[in-house]
């Protein structure tokens, strides 16, 4: 056999791989035991103290904890001695409709009241939107939220669902006029908002109002910096046109100009999320109001209220933040009727029989 058949024989290669193994392992081993240990967390602080490249150190701390959470002191109890008891429904279900009285959300003196107007209207994403918007308002203190519906008639289920909330909620109910709806570009939301601005110049003394559509995704933190208006203050807003955000450009504290994709004839180039006004501040404006004209809506509402650039108030540490984006759900089409041929138990007497009703099947 020559040299060459000998090295390609499998015996010889797997008995040369076996070698190389081992070789790499006890390496390996060997780089293990001479690598220094990283501190743990909890001496961590005097290795800080102790060296001199310190803030190094300290930014890649930040990066773990960033990944990593911080523990909090959370006292596990530990096997216990005691079963855990489901408490009793606190909201009996009566007649289809939970009850909970005397479950409104307490009042903090001191704090302004906000004012959410929500347009909205019957489709089969209306009560997921609706649910995702008041579970997010659910985190934030002196709310009244106005859920103004486009509707012929008010949506059974929307009201079950402000009833079940420990919201304070309103329901207000106003039809886009017939002349819009076979129309390309519809002023959606125009005639509900209107009627949102009308409670409101009724019924509200102080405090600062925002219009937040069903759809939107808000982070809590936007609601308690609005709160402070004092009479009309803006924020960027994510995911709108191409250029992925609309927002103020702030330069030493004032809005000098706007960046948004769709600029037209526009003066105020803002989003409808995009900003809040004071409530006196618009009470003192009587002529303020919104247009049925598609896309002009923020731009004409800004210019009843006679706001100059100089006097806009930048949120969001001068629009630096962005804690609203204008998200937008996939429609879902009318449910169809299950096929007889799919029904392999009977269902008449199970859930099916209220599931039913749930199933979102056109107005
Ligand atoms: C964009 C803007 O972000 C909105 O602020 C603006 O009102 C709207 O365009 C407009 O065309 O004027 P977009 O996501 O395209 O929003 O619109 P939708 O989310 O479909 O509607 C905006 C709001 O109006 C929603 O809260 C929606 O529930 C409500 N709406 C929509 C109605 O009340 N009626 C309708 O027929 C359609
Ligand atoms: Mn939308």
């Amino acid at each position: 056999m020559s040299l060459r058949k000998l090295k390609n024989s499998i015996i010889i290669q797997k008995f040369i791989s076996t070698c190389m193994c081992i070789l790499w392992c006890r390496h390996a081993a060997l780089l293990l035991l001479l690598v220094p240990r990283r501190p743990s967390h909890g001496n961590h602080n005097e290795a800080l103290s102790n060296t001199p490249i310190k803030n190094i150190i300290r930014i890649t701390d930040e990066t773990d904890m960033a990944i990593i959470p911080k523990r909090t002191n959370i006292s596990l109890r530990g096997p216990t001695t005691q079963p855990y008891v489901r408490p009793k429904d606190r909201c009996p279900v009566v007649s289809g409709l939970a009850k909970c009285k005397g479950s409104k959300r307490k009042w903090v003196e001191g704090l302004p009241p906000l004012y959410i107007i929500t347009p909205t209207y019957p489709r089969a994403e209306q009560i997921p939107e609706l649910t995702r918007t008041g579970q997010t308002l659910l985190n934030v203190p002196n709310v009244v939220w106005i859920v103004s519906e486009d509707a012929p008639a008010p949506t059974p289920r929307v009201l079950q669902y402000l009833n079940e909330t420990s919201l304070r909620t309103i329901y207000l109910r106003d039809r886009m006029p017939a002349k819009y709806h076979a129309k390309e570009h519809k002023p959606k939301g125009v005639a509900n908002r209107l009627a949102g601005l009308q409670w409101i110049r009724d019924n509200a003394k102080d405090g600062v109002f925002y219009f937040a559509d069903d759809d939107n995704t808000y982070d809590i933190r936007l609601f308690e910096e609005m709160r402070w208006t004092k009479g009309v203050s803006m924020f960027p807003v994510g995911l709108v046109t191409d250029f992925g955000v609309s927002t103020p450009i702030v330069n030493d504290g004032v809005v000098v100009g706007f960046y948004d994709g769709w600029i037209s004839k526009r003066k105020y180039l803002v989003d409808m999320a995009g900003f809040a006004v004071n409530v006196q501040y618009f009470l003192s404006r009587p002529n303020a109001t919104m247009p049925f004209r598609a896309g002009r809506e923020e731009d004409e509402f800004m210019r009843s209220l006679n706001i100059e650039f100089k006097d806009i108030e930048p949120l969001v540490s001068n629009c630096t933040k962005i804690w609203v984006w204008h998200t937008q759900t996939k429609k879902n089409y009318r449910a169809k009727a299950v096929p007889a041929k799919y029904m392999h138990i009977p269902t008449n007497g199970t859930n099916l029989d209220e599931i039913k009703n749930l199933i979102w099947r056109g107005s």
